[in-house]
């Protein structure tokens, strides 16, 4: 009977306002709405808050529509949460390889999706890659009705991470548009074609003075944790190396409001960068390892002196990787595992109150 009615209730919430109802998780209870002002409200059931970041998981557009290495992030992140409870899972764009999904009714939501990744009880925050822009990147924001643990309510949002049923705020995760900010938003098709999304400079200042009042207003909430997520990475050795326009304008916004860790994609390896700017230290991580892998120290030399702490990329090998992060009160540590389950790497940020 109280089955039906929360049903029922969730129904009819969807009928009157697009995006606005409660989702009930098997350790969780997510809020979620289109309101940019106000973030996701995320409450934990654990004193923990456990969950995998990965960027660039989207499979391929022909037959399985999945790589092996995809496949086996998928077990690897199966038989993690078989194990132990894992509450959520940032996905940091190029959702869909290689451009994106035509619509909500797209076969590749199940095929690419769906059918590779098992666990229906944990919840994935998603953001949009440059391959998602391909495509029809309004589609992934609709298909947020369709499934119960889709969540990408808008191009940007943010989440408020809470412990112990809500009672202690933990971590504060606000997921940026990269493509939308980027000088970037020039990129190219399978043909060679260059897209352009037609931002304007004046467009992107006042993205990035948005960013800046969310950032100030949420420094004085005394969040233990803030994780600031984006496709693009602002440092990176790798392929395509900084992203110019977030080294510029969104870096220095990370450092001022003391942001713990800023999460990419984009480069198909692990990364972590460690940087002291204006008396703060943030760390950047790239998690992109999950489908296709790639190795390129190409610029090496374009990233803050003594900045790069760690680096793994293996394209011979059938495993990938991910960021496994687990955060209390205490610390928050951030794991880079391969599918295998050996860790690579750790990094620990001490809450800073
Ligand atoms: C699954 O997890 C268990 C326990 O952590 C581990 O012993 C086992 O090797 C894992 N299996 C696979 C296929 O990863
Ligand atoms: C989360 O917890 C807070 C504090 O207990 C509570 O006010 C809020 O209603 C809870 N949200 C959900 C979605 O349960
Ligand atoms: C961007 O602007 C150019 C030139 O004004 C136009 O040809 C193109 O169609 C626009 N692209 C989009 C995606 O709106
Ligand atoms: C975030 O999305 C909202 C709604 O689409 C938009 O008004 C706002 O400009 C965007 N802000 C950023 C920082 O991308
Ligand atoms: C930088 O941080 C140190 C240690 O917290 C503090 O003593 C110093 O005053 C700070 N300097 C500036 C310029 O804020
Ligand atoms: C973080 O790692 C330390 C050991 O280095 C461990 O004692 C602590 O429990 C870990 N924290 C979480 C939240 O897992």
């Amino acid at each position: 009977m109280i089955l039906i009615y929360f049903y029922l209730m969730v129904r009819l919430s969807y009928g009157l306002c697009k995006f606005s109802n409660e989702r009930q998780f098997q350790n969780s209870i997510l809020k979620i709405h289109n309101d940019y002002d106000t973030p996701l409200q995320f409450n934990i059931t654990d004193n923990y808050a456990r969950f995998f970041a990965l960027g660039d998981w989207g499979g391929i557009p022909i037959f399985p529509y999945r790589t092996i290495v995809q496949q086996n992030v998928a077990l690897f992140m199966h038989n993690v949460s078989k194990n132990m409870n894992v509450h959520f899972q940032l996905g940091l764009g190029d959702n869909f390889y290689f451009d994106g999904v035509k619509s909500v009714d797209d076969k590749r939501f199940k095929l690419s999706f769906e059918d590779v990744f098992l666990d229906q009880e944990i919840p994935w925050f998603f953001i949009l890659g440059n391959h998602d822009y391909l495509g029809n990147p309004h589609a992934q924001i609709e298909y947020t009705e369709r499934s119960k643990r889709w969540i990408l309510p808008n191009y940007n949002y943010s989440i408020s991470v809470n412990i112990n049923q809500g009672k202690n705020k933990l971590i504060y995760i606000l997921m940026i548009d990269t493509v939308l900010l980027s000088q970037e938003t020039e990129f190219r098709d399978r043909s060679n074609k260059v897209k352009t999304l037609n931002v304007t400079d004046h467009k992107k200042n006042d993205y990035f003075q948005e960013i800046e009042e969310t950032l100030k207003k949420i420094s004085l909430e005394k969040y233990p944790y803030v994780i600031v997520a984006g496709h693009y990475p602002v440092w990176s050795v790798s392929e395509h190396g900084p992203t110019k326009i977030l080294v510029d304008k969104l870096r220095p916004l990370l450092h001022k409001y003391k942001v713990n860790a800023y999460f990419a994609g984009h480069e198909h390896d692990m990364e972590h960068l460690s940087h002291t700017y204006m008396n703060s230290t943030v760390e950047y991580i790239i998690t992109g390892i999950a489908n296709l892998p790639y190795y390129s120290t190409e610029h090496l030399n374009d990233v803050p002196k003594d900045s790069l702490k760690y680096y793994w990329a293996d394209i011979f090998q059938i495993h990938g990787a991910l960021a496994l992060v687990e955060a209390d009160l205490n610390a928050m540590n951030i794991t880079y595992i391969k599918t295998n389950g050996e860790k690579l790497y750790q990094i620990k940020i001490k809450n800073k109150f």
